[in-house]
Parts: structure tokens; sequence; C-alpha cells
């Protein structure tokens, strides 16, 4: 059969799915699979089995990545790779990184189902902590090299865990992550397959998008310092109350970001902690745990430093200090033009069209794409919902979306 000609098992990927959909299943429909956890770990286990079920190379490196490879040893030289992550965010939906590495293992199983002669060794992975839980994109940069060991070593969970117990726990080292670092020269090509998380292909009835860039993010928490105070008897001019400090300062920078970004700039803040956290005192700390993004790396640079300098200004004049400790900072990256060319030309020798557009989510592909070609290709996600129970892509509208990703996995091999 000709490589052009293959197409996936749909039944076969939705019991996948759906499977994997039950690690992890919280009591409101949704999925809390955080990095390190013990769903996380089973869910680890459960694709470590389907990898092998499927006859490929199975193989777990020091970050927690996991891999599996079809061609092993038959054709040496690099691999075309895909994947995602099995991480998700809490109460999270079934699509969002399962999608891409059970595609992954869908297109390889095909390839296999096929006995074609395979143009290069294929390999699917599943990235350690995609979403962040405690450092983002933390297993696809420790395979890339791009780890930052002293950031890793003082990172945790907003609940306080630290990344290196968590890891322990889950039987994995955190001084030995560095060592799942690859060479960059045994990966061609990097393509992965997500949904949308937008309303953008939904609304144009594109069943397709081809991501020309992903938006860089910086992550920080803001720790904004006062003094305790009694919550009755002291007088509003005297106090030092570092949530109301806190709320000005957030209400403020949510304006910088609109006024002064470039239309589609973002910012969240996620995460509040106030302490000593009881209401009849004072709040003498707050922290902020706060995101702002952007496509364009002078722009979210510009963001970045006014928002900050905005703190330390309502800080000031309140009689307060304000701690930056930065968290997550990833750049804009463009995705690789030969990717996206092997994308479009994948769908439209299924007929599909396609839709060129940015990526407001963060993903592995934009820190691949500073080792090998890499790109991205999404399927609308349902009211364009994500990162929360009812995510949802019919599957009338993954199956094509996996026939492009096969196609471009055989496309980007070297030599083709
Ligand atoms: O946050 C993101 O954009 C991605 O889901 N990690
Ligand atoms: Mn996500
Ligand atoms: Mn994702």
């Amino acid at each position: 059969m000709s490589p052009g000609a293959l197409r996936i098992d749909l039944g076969r990927l939705r019991r996948d799915i759906e499977a994997l959909a039950q690690i992890g299943r919280d009591a409101d429909g949704g999925i809390s699979r955080p990095a390190w956890s013990p769903a996380h770990e089973e869910a680890r286990a459960w694709l470590v089995d389907r990898l092998r079920a499927a006859g490929l190379a199975t193989r777990v490196d020091p970050a927690g990545n996991v891999f599996g490879r079809l061609g092993d040893g038959e054709s040496p030289g690099p691999v075309v790779m895909t994947g995602s992550h099995i991480d998700t965010v809490p109460h999270g939906g079934p699509l969002d990184g399962a999608l891409g590495v059970l595609a992954g293992l869908e297109c390889l199983r095909t390839i296999a189902d096929s006995a074609m002669k395979l143009p290069c060794t294929l390999e699917v992975a599943a990235f350690t902590d995609e979403e962040g839980r405690f450092y983002g994109f933390f297993g696809s940069r420790a395979m890339t090299g791009s780890l930052d060991a002293a950031l890793a070593a003082r990172l945790t969970d907003p609940d306080g865990l630290a990344l290196g117990e968590a890891m322990q726990r889950a039987g994995f080292d955190l001084a030995l992550a560095p060592q799942a670092r690859r060479d960059p020269r045994t990966i061609a090509a990097y393509v992965e397959l997500h949904i949308e998380q937008g309303p953008w292909l939904e609304a144009e009835g594109v069943p397709i998008g081809v991501v020309e860039g992903i938006v860089g993010i910086r992550r920080r928490r803001l720790t904004f310092v006062g003094q305790p105070d009694h919550a009755g008897t002291t007088p509003m001019d005297r106090r030092r109350d570092a949530f109301f400090t806190a709320a000005e300062y957030a209400t403020k920078s949510r304006e910088l970001v609109i006024k002064g970004g470039a239309g589609r700039s973002v910012t969240t803040i996620g995460v509040v902690q106030v302490l000593p956290g009881v209401p009849n005192i004072v709040p003498a700390r707050t922290a902020l745990l706060q995101e702002i993004r952007d496509a364009e790396p002078v722009v979210l640079e510009r963001l970045a430093g006014r928002t900050v300098a905005a703190a330390r200004r309502v800080a000031k004049r309140r009689g307060l200090t304000v701690e930056v400790d930065e968290l997550l900072r990833v750049e804009p990256m463009p995705m690789s033009p030969r990717v996206q060319a092997a994308i479009e030309a994948a769908a439209g020798e299924l007929g599909l069209s396609v839709k060129r557009m940015p990526s407001g989510a963060g993903h592995d592909a934009q820190i691949l794409a500073a080792v090998t070609a890499a790109g991205m290709l999404f399927v609308p996600s349902q009211g364009g919902r994500s990162h929360r129970p009812d995510e949802w892509t019919d599957w009338a509208a993954i199956e094509p979306g996996v026939n492009v990703l096969l196609g471009t996995l055989l496309r980007l091999a070297p030599g083709r």
C-alpha cells in the first residue's frame, strides 16, 4: 500500500483516548493528572504498556519522558519524532496533550501494520510536566538540554511541594534529569498534533490549523510584603495591607497589558496566596502567580518590565515592598517552514483546507524548535473550550487530524 493511502484506525485510537481519560478522573468529570502525582505515574505505566503492546522499543528517560520507537536499528540516522504530554492541569479535559501522544502511537501502529519499508526511525514521546505544575516544559527542556538546574532545585507547586520531592516520590532523581539530554543531530524533525484550545478553526469551519508560531510566556511570583495588624482596631490609613496592594496592582497590570500589548497580549493571575490567611488579621503578605504572554519578543519583554515597575510603584506608595521571582520564561518561537509545508501537503493530499495561525497556548514544540525543525497542527476545539472538563473535539474532527499527522511524519523523513 502506498504511504499516501495509509489511514489510521479511529476505533483503536478512540479506545486508547477513552482509557487514558479514566486515569485521574475527578468527581466533577474533569481529569487531574498533575506531573509526578500518583495519577500521572499510573498514566505513565499505562502508556508504557500500550507502547510495548504496539511492539515499539520503549523507554523512560531520567526526566520521566516516555518514548516509543518504530524501526529501532532497522534504519539508522536521525528520527522523526511526534508526541505531546500526558500530564494535565487540575480538572482538565481528555484531549490536551493526550491526543498528541496517542495519535502519535496510532500513526506508528498504522505504519507498522502496513509493513511498509520505513523511511527512517519514527518516535512518539510523552514529555513530562508540560503544564508546569512545577517547571513548565520540564521534560522537553531536559531532552533538549535547556533545563536550568538552579531553578529546578527551588521550584515548588502552588501547595509548596518541591519538584525534587515529587520526583523522588515517583521514583525519579531530579539531579539525574539533565542526563535526559539527547544529541539534537539524532532528531531530524518534530511535529505535534494538538487541540487548538481556541475558537478560530471551529468559527471558520476549517479542519486543520497549521501553527506558524507559538507565544512566549513569562510566569512569575509577585509577593507584596506589608505588616500584620488587628483587623478591627487598626485605622485604614495606618495599614500596610498586602492584599489590597496586590489587588490594586492586579487591576493596573491588566490595563497595562491590554493597552500596552499588541492586541493579542494576555495576562492571567491564577494563584493568590494571602498570609496569615485569617479574616481578622490585616494581610502581611500576598503572593500573586501571574503570567504574561505575547507572540512578539519585544512586546513580551516590554510588558514584563512595565508590570514589574507598576508593582514596585504601587507597593512603594502604600509603604510596602514587593519581591519578584521568575518561575517560567519561554520565548516566542516560529515553527519550521519545512514542517508547516509538510503538514499543508499532507492535508492537501486528503483534500482538507488549512488555516495558518498562531498558538496562544504554549507547547513542547516551542522547546523542540530550539534544536530541530519543529511544527504543530491543530484540530478544532468545540466552543474553543480547553483546560476545563468539557474540553472536546468530535471524533469526526479528530480523525482527519491524525491522518494528516500520519502523512506529515512520512513526509518529514530525511531524504524525502
Ligand atoms: O499553558 C499552556 O499554554 C499549555 O497548556 N501548557
Ligand atoms: Mn494545557
Ligand atoms: Mn497541551
